[in-house]
This record gives C-alpha cells, structure tokens and sequence, in this order.
C-alpha cells in the first residue's frame, strides 16, 4: 500500500479518477498545499505527490519525504519542481504535456485580439457609464490581421498560436535555440530570426512559449523591451518570470509597447502595482489551460502517470 498526498485543491473529476485508480492505496488531501501542517505530517510516509503549479517541490520538500517515488504535477510546465533535485534522489517527475496545447493557443490569441482591440479598456468604459456614443476616434487599436507575429518558442503551443496566425494573414517570424525542420517551418509560414533582439526588433506582436529556465528567467527586460517598434503588443502565457514586469510597465506607459496580455505573472497571484495601473494591459489570472476537457484531460493523464508508477509501469510523460 502507497501513500499518496494531494497537494492543494483538485477539481472534481481528478478525485473521482484518483479514488478509482487509489483503491487499496492511502490517499491524504492537503488543501493547504505544501507549507500546511497536513504535509508536515504526512511527508515522512509519501510515496506519490500530487501537485499542481503552486507547489514548489524543492530539495527541501524532498528532504522531508524520503520515501517519495513521484511527483505527479497536473500541469505541463514544471518550474515549481527542481527536477534535478528530484533526479538526484531518484523521483520521478511527470506532466501533461499535449491535452493543454490548443486551450492555451486559443487564450494567447484571445489576448492578441483583446490587447491590439482594446477589449478591455472598452468593457470598462462601457461598465463605468463613461461611453458618451459612437465616436470616430474612440479606442482605436491596431490591426492583427496582416500584421507581423513574433512567436518565441515554435515548440507545440506556439506552433498552435501560428497556426492561428495564419488563418489572420498574419506574417510569423519565430525564434529559438534550434530552428525548426524546414519542412515544418514552411507548413507554419514560420521564418527563423537567429536573435531574440532581432525578432524583438521587427515583430508587430510577439508571444512568449517558451519554458522557464535559468535562461529564460528575465528574458524580456528593459532593454530588451525598448528594443520593441513603438506601438507593439506583448503576450504571455507560459510564465510570469520571463518578464521582468515592472520593466513591461515603465514600456507600457513610456513607450514602445502600446499594449500587453499577460495571463502569468512574476509572484502569482500578486501583480505589480506598476502593471495593474496600466489600462493597456490585459490582465488574466493564469487561465491558459482553463477549458473544461482540456482541465479534464489534464487531470486523466496527471492520475494515469500515477497510476502507472504505483504499478512499476514506465508514466506516460516523464521529464
Ligand atoms: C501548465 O500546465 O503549465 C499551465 O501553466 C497550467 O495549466
């Protein structure tokens, strides 16, 4: 018999899949997470984690677990979990990787459009009675169709977002380490900038799929921001720490940018006073992933990789 502790609060279906596959098994929820005395008491006898992004699973939550085999975070990203720490103590990390891909292409492009639409700006005057009536000048955006797309990382979403792009007209420049196959690139009318201050320098939007990584952490900061044409538009929805947020707000209201969609921030769930006094940023509270089936296929695959390692079977995505 394993035990198995539930880190933070699951939605529903996650629990019905983890009582079908926990049968025999010892199952403790700790909705208060990993700092809550739940853990503190269950960790000496944890053999499976199941944790989501806002469990940080470090050396030192390790260190209080030594019978841990898995963690089984429901989410694709895993920055809150120090792998190597985890490789060095032989536990098993896994995560959703796939079932989150167009869930969070269609958010990336829902804040393209709201940000060069100002959607937002628009619902609040509407809200605040302070819309007098049609007027020529009112809330006038930027184009998306036509206009030139940055995507940095054309890993499975942001080959999602260009796919979208092109449905736009929209002309899709890419960056990363490795360029894609030819064959690929040219299905996506993705063209390789060898920089990320050059596709910077000559996107008219540019979103951000990229992993957090010591490489990544602080990637887009004042400078480079000011590399930006003026007017440019700025997504994020892989995570908050890329982006140095109160360098995007001094961009925001000096220029260049003229306008943001930031679904992840750097200190969730707070948000720079600086960013949320800019009315050109939409704000939404990291919901890249928040659709009903792709929340329930999340949920399936995070059990199953468990399920699969209580039964000494290889998970379906180890990292
Ligand atoms: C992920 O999976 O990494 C998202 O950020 C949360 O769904």
């Amino acid at each position: 018999m394993a035990t198995i502790f539930v880190s933070g609060a699951h939605m529903p279906r996650t629990l019905e899949r983890l009582a079908e596959v926990a049968r025999g098994h010892d199952v403790i929820f700790g909705p208060g997470g990993l700092g809550a005395a739940e853990w503190r008491e269950a960790a000496p006898r944890v053999d499976a984690l199941l944790a989501s992004v806002r469990d940080r699973v470090d050396d030192a939550v390790l260190a209080e677990a030594p019978r841990l085999k898995l963690v089984a975070n429901v989410a694709v990203g895993v920055d809150n979990v120090d792998v190597a720490a985890c490789r060095a103590r032989g536990v098993v990390v896994t995560n959703t990787p796939g079932v989150l891909t167009e869930a969070t292409a269609d958010l990336a492009f829902a804040l393209v459009l709201a940000a060069c639409r100002r959607v937002a700006e628009g619902d609040r005057l509407v809200r605040a009675g302070g819309w007098t009536g049609f007027a020529h000048d009112l809330l006038l955006g930027r184009s998306v169709h036509g206009a030139t797309l940055g995507i940095l990382g054309l890993g499975r979403i942001g080959q999602a977002v260009a796919r979208r792009a092109r449905g736009f007209g929209m002309h899709i420049l890419y960056h990363q380490r490795t360029p894609l196959p030819d064959g690929l690139a040219r299905a996506l009318g993705a063209t390789f900038v060898s920089t990320l201050d050059e596709l910077c320098a000559n996107v008219d939007i540019l979103s951000i799929h990229s992993p957090l990584t010591a490489e990544t952490r602080g990637l887009f900061d004042a400078r480079r921001l000011a590399l930006f044409r003026r007017g440019a538009v700025l997504v994020n929805t892989s995570r908050g720490p890329i982006v140095d947020e109160a360098a995007l707000a001094n961009a925001l209201r000096e220029g260049p940018l003229a306008a943001a969609g930031i679904d992840v921030f750097e200190a969730e769930p707070k948000v720079h006073p600086a960013l949320l006094a800019c009315e050109n940023a939409v704000l939404t509270p990291h919901i890249g992933s928040a659709e009903a089936t792709t929340r329930a296929a999340m949920a399936d695959m995070a059990v199953e990789n468990l399920r699969r390692v209580l039964a000494g079977e290889p998970p379906l995505s180890a990292v």
